[in-house]
């Protein structure tokens, strides 16, 4: 006969916390957001911290390279998409990689011969205005030359006539040699008040690009999250069917964690392919497995898989169909208390700490903060994301708002057979598991990143907090009636959003 469960599968919104007492030393510029993303032993590191507890969703609509670049800045990690050839996911992966070495490649390039018209041209298809000459117009050909937009008048200037009558030509531009450390490059754009600085190899080819800005953005991000090369840390999506190919490929280029991208993962192709991964690259692959909704599970996968950290969630997020279309899933807030019982059970039992990641169906800031209360290590989120200016998806304007297009993995869009694939489905999609949608754009990680963990702060000082744990062991939660919930919002005002008109 079948077992039910006797408590109610609840959701976050369904607690508040109740603070505990602040003491004068508890204030938010205190407080530490590093949380541990690897499994790790009673006293010992863990082999892999996030220095904010956020991981973007491993989807098509949020994390592309952009993503993983803003999210590592700010202390995050994204998991880039895998529902992709390998090819395109580890040349993802690789831009990330490349990124942070301060060393970029250049993606703007002339021939000396093309048109002004030309250079305005790819200007606006690249965004970028530091355009690099070289004698064949690619990133590693000889370089002649550099033109920005100071060197010429779009408006004023004839745009039939060649990029080297207005280039500011190699013998006047101050460049730096093959080998130069990044140090050593900025210390040369700030002696010579440059914005970029070529990096040419000894036959005087192009091999690289730093820019003041990106300095200047490193010293304003201190929470950025670099592997020990000093690049940014990025994660990447697998899945259990190609694994064996997609791996090596994503290692090779420099994945820093990996993370299953299943919406159960409760199975012996999840135990089999982490077992292959570990085998093959043993203690220095972080991965991850998931989702889970229980503590059976959460064992399987650390005993029998041997993963770094669990996922939990299955049907909450916010374009998922999961529960209406097959009947699994668990309220999300009682599948991650039920799994971090299970981690603080199996370390008091073998002093081995496994980190758990609440996945989806966060809809506000409110949630994350709970989540994280009830003991989630970090987060995991898709539609936060996908409404930032950094996801991958293009602006569309609906009724005078700017929205942008956000979709599940599991809808027929993204075609992400693997994911949802059983062995008698077969290949094709016969049924979907997400939806496609649209979100309103909010505004880039870095802003809204910086609301959550300014509120997140705050409630952390108000439970006498200073660290992730201490917020988890000191919570105190109380479940909320519908008039609690009722009375939690604004009552017997009017409202000067809501309810009265504004002057314009
Ligand atoms: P959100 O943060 O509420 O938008 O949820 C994002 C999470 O939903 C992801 O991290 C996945 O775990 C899950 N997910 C992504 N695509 C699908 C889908 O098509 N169906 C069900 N769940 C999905």
């Amino acid at each position: 006969m079948a077992k039910i469960i006797d408590e109610v599968s609840r959701t976050f919104s369904e607690y508040l916390l109740i603070p505990q007492l602040t003491l004068s030393k508890h204030t938010s510029s205190n407080v530490s957001l590093k949380t541990p993303l690897a499994k790790f032993s009673r006293n010992q590191p863990s082999r892999f911290y996030l220095n904010t507890p956020f991981v973007s969703a491993s989807m098509q609509s949020v994390s592309g390279s952009e993503m993983a670049i803003a999210l590592a800045r700010q202390g995050g990690c994204a998991f880039i998409f895998c529902s992709q050839s390998i090819k395109d996911q580890a040349a993802m992966v690789s831009r990330v990689k490349y990124h942070k070495a301060g060393f970029v490649p250049s993606d703007s390039n002339l021939r000396p011969d093309n048109t002004l018209a030309e250079a305005v041209a790819l200007r606006k298809k690249t965004g970028h205005s530091t355009m690099p000459v070289t004698h064949d117009g690619t990133k590693e050909g000889l370089f002649l030359g550099i033109l920005t937009d100071k060197d010429f008048w779009e408006y004023e200037d004839d745009l039939n006539a060649p990029v080297s009558s207005f280039m500011t030509s190699k013998d006047q531009v101050v460049f730096g040699t093959l080998g130069i450390s990044l140090h050593d490059a900025n210390s040369l754009l700030q002696k010579h008040k440059k914005e970029c600085l070529p990096i040419l190899d000894e036959e005087g080819h192009l091999r690289a690009l730093v820019f003041k800005k990106d300095y200047f953005d490193h010293m304003n991000n201190p929470d950025e999250l670099l592997d020990t090369r000093k690049r940014l840390s990025t994660g990447a999506g697998i899945n259990t069917h190609d694994y064996s190919d997609r791996i090596p490929a994503l290692v090779d280029a420099g994945t820093d964690v990996l993370c299953f991208d299943s919406s159960d993962g409760y199975t012996e192709f999840q135990k089999n392919a982490a077992q292959w991964a570990r085998k093959k690259y043993g203690e220095s692959l972080v991965i991850g497995g998931g989702n889970v909704i229980d503590g059976n599970a959460f064992r399987y996968l650390v005993e029998e898989a041997d993963v770094d950290f669990v996922k939990v969630g299955i049907g909450g997020g916010s374009i998922c169909i999961t529960r209406e279309q097959k009947g699994i899933g668990r309220g999300q807030a009682s599948a991650l208390m039920a799994v971090v019982a299970e981690r603080d059970r199996y370390f008091s039992e073998t002093g081995i700490y496994v980190p758990v990641c609440s996945d989806g169906g966060l809809a506000n800031d409110t949630q994350i903060i709970i989540a994280l209360a009830m003991g989630a290590d970090f987060v995991m989120m898709g539609r936060y994301f996908a409404m930032t200016a950094e996801s991958p998806t293009p602006k569309v304007s609906i009724g005078g708002r700017v929205y942008k297009p956000y979709w599940g993995e599991g809808s027929n869009r993204a075609r992400n057979w693997q994911r949802y694939q059983t062995a008698d489905q077969g290949s094709g999609l016969k049924f979907e598991e997400g939806i496609d949608a649209y979100v309103p754009i909010v505004g880039s990680v870095k802003e809204v990143l910086g609301v959550t963990t300014s509120k997140l702060k705050s409630t952390m000082c108000n439970m006498g907090s200073l660290t992730l744990r201490e917020f988890a062991e000191n919570t105190v939660l109380t479940r909320i009636s519908e008039q609690s919930f009722v009375e939690g919002g604004t009552s017997n005002v009017l409202s000067l959003d809501k309810d009265l008109p504004r002057e314009i």
